[in-house]
């Protein structure tokens, strides 16, 4: 008999930023990092994974085309060795208990995995974390794993590292651990989803037309020949991780935008280090820094912050605010970072924050204080779209299968 599940995972975004590896087989970091995840309404991964006896091989999809030589694929291959063999344990603990007749030998299946994201193909976003924790999760599901979500992370952290934070939902710290076979890199929730519901996040999509240095590659060259990242790994991530679980935890805005602002800004600065350098940031992100910047400068003292901008390894800008100056922000953006003309996906507003978007976002007077030549309006397009995510849940199942009757994707 066929055994299928279909479930659903998140993205999440970084505050404490992870970039290094001292192990870059089992993806152990050089050091912790601490992140949020986005809720699922706009950002999303989904997988359908299919166990049959009757299945010949293992095969992939993924955004609608098969992935060949899934036998090279290291990081796939040890997520699925992993969890099969916890199932094969399983079957051996269950057939002792009931019968071994009474046990389905699912680790012995081949399988049938289906998977896509719903991120606007414009975005570019990274997708390795919200996939990988996907997948994981998927295969704890189908393999009914009697293990924790932290267990589970420790797998999905094989898959890509940054993918072991998207397990769960809310707060969530990835501690680096100190032993070799990784058994203590795992992550943790700080807090929940709801434990600060006021707190908001935009994902500002800025157009690159290159091709980047993919953040495996690039992170090791950084490891390599950045002193800059021996002196963060060292001296500063550990006390950061320690004020910033503080700042979560208190709810604290300003001491959480210091820390996300400073911590984006460094590992941006570790790129810099890298010989040869390594370049997320283009003029749009620095801009659109500039203009967070000037924006919090409005609160006219210098440790109170409005946002907080963050960026991972690529042009984005994502920002994080407290629920009512959401708008506000979104009509600096707008303003400064116009929409192409007929763009109808640059806002979708799916909280109804706007009655009309189209008459009111970019036309809403500056907040007060705020200077208006801080940087010229950019072209139109610079920004391609803004999104808007609350915090959300970890991984969940659902009932949509993305596979037919015969096995094979839908679409
Ligand atoms: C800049 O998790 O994508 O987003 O472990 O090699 O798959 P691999 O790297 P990945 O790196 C993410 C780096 C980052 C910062 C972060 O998410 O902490």
């Amino acid at each position: 008999m066929a055994h299928e599940v279909t479930s659903t995972g998140p993205v999440n975004i970084a505050v404490i930023k992870y970039w290094g590896k001292r192990d870059t087989e089992l993806i152990l970091p050089t050091n912790s990092s601490i992140s949020i995840t986005l809720s699922q309404d706009q950002l999303r991964s989904k997988t359908t994974i299919r166990a049959s006896p009757n299945f010949t091989k293992t095969r992939l999809w993924l955004n609608g085309v098969e992935e060949l030589n899934l036998d090279n694929n290291v990081r796939l291959q040890n997520c699925l060795r992993a969890t099969m063999k916890l199932r094969k344990e399983y079957e051996d603990q269950l057939s002792d208990e009931i019968g071994i007749d009474n046990v389905q030998p699912i680790s012995s299946y081949k399988l049938h995995i289906c998977s896509e994201n719903n991120f606007p193909t414009a975005a570019g976003l990274a997708s390795s974390a919200s996939g990988f924790a996907c997948l994981v999760y998927t295969l704890s599901q189908l393999y009914e794993l009697p293990i924790s979500t932290t267990e589970l992370s420790k797998i999905a952290r094989q898959g890509s590292g940054s993918a072991c934070r998207s397990l769960f939902g809310g707060f969530v710290n990835w501690q680096m651990g100190t032993k070799q076979d990784g058994s203590d890199s795992q992550a943790l929730q700080i807090a929940p989803h709801d434990h600060w519901p006021e707190l908001e996040a935009l994902i500002c999509v800025v157009s690159d037309a290159k091709k980047g240095t993919s953040s495996t590659e690039g992170m090791q060259n950084t490891v390599k020949t950045s002193t800059l990242l021996q002196h963060r790994i060292n001296n500063v991530v550990p006390e950061r991780m320690k004020l910033m679980i503080d700042a979560i935890n208190r709810k604290d805005f300003n001491k959480f935008a210091e820390l996300t602002m400073k911590d984006s800004n460094q590992f941006h600065a570790c790129c810099l280090d890298t010989f040869p350098p390594i370049f997320y940031l283009n003029d749009v992100s620095r801009a659109i820094i500039r203009v967070i910047t000037e924006y919090n400068n409005t609160t006219g003292k210098p440790d109170e912050f409005k946002a907080a901008y963050t960026f991972d390894a690529g042009p984005n800008a994502v920002i994080y605010a407290l629920k009512q100056n959401i708008p506000e922000i979104i009509n600096l953006i707008s303003k400064y970072f116009p929409p192409s003309q007929n763009n109808v996906t640059y806002f979708s507003n799916p909280y109804n924050l706007f009655s009309n978007e189209k008459e009111n976002i970019g036309k809403l007077s500056l907040p007060n204080n705020f200077n208006e030549n801080i940087i010229p309006v950019f072209p139109d397009g610079s920004v391609k779209q803004i999104l808007h995510a609350r915090i959300g849940n970890g991984p969940k199942i659902d009932h949509d299968s993305l596979l037919n009757p015969n096995g094979y994707p839908i679409n």
